[in-house]
């Protein structure tokens, strides 16, 4: 199995390149996009393609020059094959496969989900399976059941927004900025979370999926009902109470899939688990339930490299040249391993 590994991810608008010694991080470097979204509120995929393929090999060189090591240590280049912004992750494709080819390597396609998984794989402290993973992001938003490293099972999921694309239109709405989890955050520091009622959606659900476009929906209503003035004046109650209702429902399910199951670990992935009250809320939940609570730093909950590379040691590499006319997946089935 290949040791020093490049790991490539542009699923979104974060271009990311990171070097691997097995599960130990030798560098994992982010270049955010952010300034260049910030002004249309979300992420522009075409904006997101263009900048991806200006910066995909500066920031693949300044990940080696930062590991120490150089191009023709490399014994595998892994990148992400999606789900996520097609135009994106070609880019991320195209770029380990011409650095992979060059040198007659092996590419290893890896699926964007499991990487957020795998981040917990990592040094040090890495969480050995089985554990229950609840990955929340801008795209994503599921309770997976991972028994082992390979893989995971999909135990429940959003019917509709994701819930950090809840936070980013929610942001939008209360005249916060891109990306909006942290700001969101931020304002609602000041904010009291019973100020508003907001919908728990799918609470009296039995089942484990989530559902977010009816809270969007209602920050929606309050923002029309006050006024551009007297959302301004509110803002801060607007953020907390929304963020209270999105920490409530991902807990709710997250207890729910702790009762029907024998976990013993829980981990959080995605850039929502970087929220601080939704990760001492399910810190008191895992304690509440004798469970262990894994949490990744955050510069690992949120898109990046060093995760995908984790996810790739599992993953059966693609000999040269079969991988040449391999193809980016935008969302639905994984092709992750099958090149066509
Ligand atoms: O995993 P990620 O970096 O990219 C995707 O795969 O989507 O997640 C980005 C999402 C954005 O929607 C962002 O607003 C949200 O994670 N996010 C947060 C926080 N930090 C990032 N949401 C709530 N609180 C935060 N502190
Ligand atoms: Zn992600």
């Amino acid at each position: 199995m290949a040791n020093l590994l490049l790991a490539i991810e542009t699923s979104c608008d974060d271009t990311c390149a990171a070097v691997l010694d097995g599960p130990r991080i030798l560098s994992n470097l982010i270049s955010s996009q952010a300034a260049a979204h910030e002004g249309f509120g979300g992420v522009v995929p075409e904006v997101a393609a263009r900048h991806h393929l200006e910066l995909a090999a500066p920031v693949v060189e300044a990940a080696l020059r930062e590991a120490g090591v150089g191009l023709d240590e490399i014994d595998a280049v892994a990148a992400t094959a999606g789900p996520g912004l097609i135009g994106a992750l070609l880019v991320g494709i195209s770029t380990a496969k011409a650095i992979a080819a060059a040198r007659r390597l092996p590419l290893i396609p890896v699926d964007h989900l499991q990487g957020h998984i795998a981040a917990n794989f990592l040094e040090p402290d890495p969480l050995e399976p089985p554990f229950l993973c609840l990955i929340a992001s801008g795209g994503h938003t599921l309770l997976a059941g991972v028994r082992d490293h390979e893989g995971y099972e999909l135990l429940g999921q959003t019917l509709d927004d994701a819930a950090g694309e809840a936070f980013d239109k929610s942001a939008r709405l209360l005249g916060l900025g891109y990306p909006g989890g942290p700001a969101v955050q931020r304002e609602a520091e000041q904010g009291d979370p019973e100020a508003f009622e907001m919908p728990v959606a799918m609470a009296r659900n039995p089942g484990l999926d989530f559902s977010f476009s009816g809270l969007k929906t209602a920050v929606l209503y309050r923002c029309r009902e006050l006024g551009p003035e007297g959302v301004q004046e509110r803002r801060a109650d607007l953020a907390a109470s929304f963020q209270a209702a999105v920490v409530q429902q991902l807990t709710t399910k997250l207890k729910r899939a702790l009762k029907q199951g024998d976990w013993e670990a829980v981990a959080l992935g995605g850039g929502v688990a970087a929220n601080g009250p939704l990760r001492e809320a399910v810190a008191a939940l895992c304690e509440e339930q004798g469970v262990r609570l894994k949490l990744v730093p955050i510069s690992l909950c949120t898109d990046n490299a060093a995760m995908i590379g984790s996810a790739a040691r599992f993953v059966v590499p693609v000999p040269y040249p079969d991988y040449l006319g391999y193809d980016a997946f935008a969302s639905g089935e994984t092709s992750a391993g099958v090149p066509h």
